[in-house]
């Protein structure tokens, strides 16, 4: 077997959840896009907080308060390491990726964005990047504008030439859409956006868990991800922010822990990071987040990305051989990160996954939380699979099988 894919076959023993049964046959989970499965080192890292050294963080005096506090603060260090922030003080946890774009809109757009001001995105958003600027564009009266996207998959760069002129305030975008597995050509968007004197927001949900991330190279202002989609725990995100904008931001959630100093009239806020994480945070979650950066370390970011790709190609070579599919993006894998979604005439992407569902393959249907992206492609639904480290060829073969019995037994 190729070496790549003995590498999915060995880390398999690590996910407990994989050697389940599901309707009396082995689980294949095709849906990492949506949440990854967790290996037994970040469950482990979680039990072992709360059996050995539970407590609150950043106040108590007493010992393993201090462990606790070393803890979350190591997690923090750990993410910026992992995506090469210059800091650790650029890294604010949160609860996800779509808290972490709120936090920037609510502190950062509402100090900064004006009237008839533009804010950009683009047509392949998921919800979570694109009704937070809409909300800022009616609070402030700016206008929101899209970059679209051509049949292949890739955005229109010409079209940024039409606000050349304009007051661009932020140009926000994803990394890599969860619809189309478009990877986006970030250094190349920041500095389109950069001539436009316009802030950069990355959404890297569906990229900082597959792929090397380097923001100092990417140089965008604000990144932001979620744990639970690299198998940490749900519940927390990361913004990535520069220092000197996190600096100028105002709280976005006022309370316990980001203040300095309070007095009856007004307070003094604490310093960044602390400054957006008001009330207890989430320990576990940074911890368990610590320990799937280790795995992922361990791993090699090259080697995750090496694995998905090899994985894209086969899907997409086996998938396209099923008459009867659409797929949707770019035809190549190296231009794709791990999912897949498409359409096999006759069925509805529903149906489609309750069929596989009898045959204990997890995959996902609807709109993915992209809707206006699934207008512009004039559907309302789609099938969507996808991969992670722990995926193997043979899970893709089966799944194919299955389309095919689908097709027979349905005579479409
Ligand atoms: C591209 C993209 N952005 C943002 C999100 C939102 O992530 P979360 O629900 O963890 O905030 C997702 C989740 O599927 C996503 O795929």
């Amino acid at each position: 077997m190729d070496e790549v894919f003995e590498l999915g076959s060995k880390i398999r023993e690590d996910f407990p959840i994989l050697k389940r049964l599901v309707r009396g046959k082995p689980f294949v989970y095709l849906d990492s896009a949506a949440t990854t499965q967790k290996p037994i080192q970040v469950i482990e890292a979680i039990k072992n907080y709360y059996e050995m050294f539970n407590a609150n963080v950043h106040r108590g005096i007493y010992s393993i308060a201090e462990e606790a506090t070393v803890a979350y603060e190591k997690a923090r260090e750990k993410v910026a390491h992992f995506i090469n922030a210059r800091s650790p003080r650029e890294i604010v946890f949160t609860r996800n990726a779509t808290e972490a774009i709120n936090l920037v809109m609510y502190s950062w757009g509402l100090s900064n964005v004006r009237r008839r001001d533009v804010l950009l995105t683009t047509e392949m958003e998921h919800h979570s990047n694109l009704l937070p600027w809409q909300t800022l564009s009616k609070l402030k009266g700016a206008t929101l504008k899209f970059i679209g996207f051509n049949e292949d998959g890739f955005l229109k760069l010409e079209e940024f030439d039409k606000y050349k002129n304009k007051s661009v305030k932020l140009f926000a975008f994803t990394f890599a859409s969860n619809v189309l597995g478009t990877i986006n050509q970030v250094r190349e968007l920041v500095k389109y956006a950069k001539k436009m004197g316009a802030v950069t927001i990355v959404d890297a949900a569906q990229a900082v868990p597959h792929m090397p991330v380097d923001v100092q190279q990417l140089d965008c202002d604000f990144m932001v991800f979620s744990g639970h989609k690299m198998l940490g725990p749900m519940g927390i995100g990361v913004l990535y922010g520069k220092e000197r904008l996190l600096e100028e931001m105002k709280p976005f959630m006022v309370g316990g822990e980001m203040v300095k100093a309070v007095s009856f009239e007004s307070s003094e806020w604490n310093d960044i990071p602390w400054k957006f994480e008001a009330g207890t945070p989430n320990v576990e979650g940074a911890i368990g987040l610590a320990a799937a950066i280790d795995y992922l370390q361990r791993l090699g970011m090259d080697t995750v990305r090496k694995h998905e790709v090899k994985l894209t190609e086969h899907a997409l070579d086996a998938l396209t051989r099923v008459d009867g599919i659409t797929y949707y993006g770019p035809s190549s894998p190296e231009q794709r990160c791990g999912l897949i979604s498409f359409n096999l005439k006759g069925i509805h992407p529903h149906d489609l996954a309750m069929f596989l569902d009898n045959e204990g393959i997890a995959i996902r249907a609807g709109h993915h939380c992209a809707m206006l992206l699934h207008n512009r492609l004039g559907i309302t639904a789609s099938a969507r699979v996808s991969f992670y480290i722990y995926n193997i060829p043979s899970e893709i073969d089966l799944l194919v099988n299955n389309l095919e019995k689908i097709k027979k037994m349905l005579e479409i």
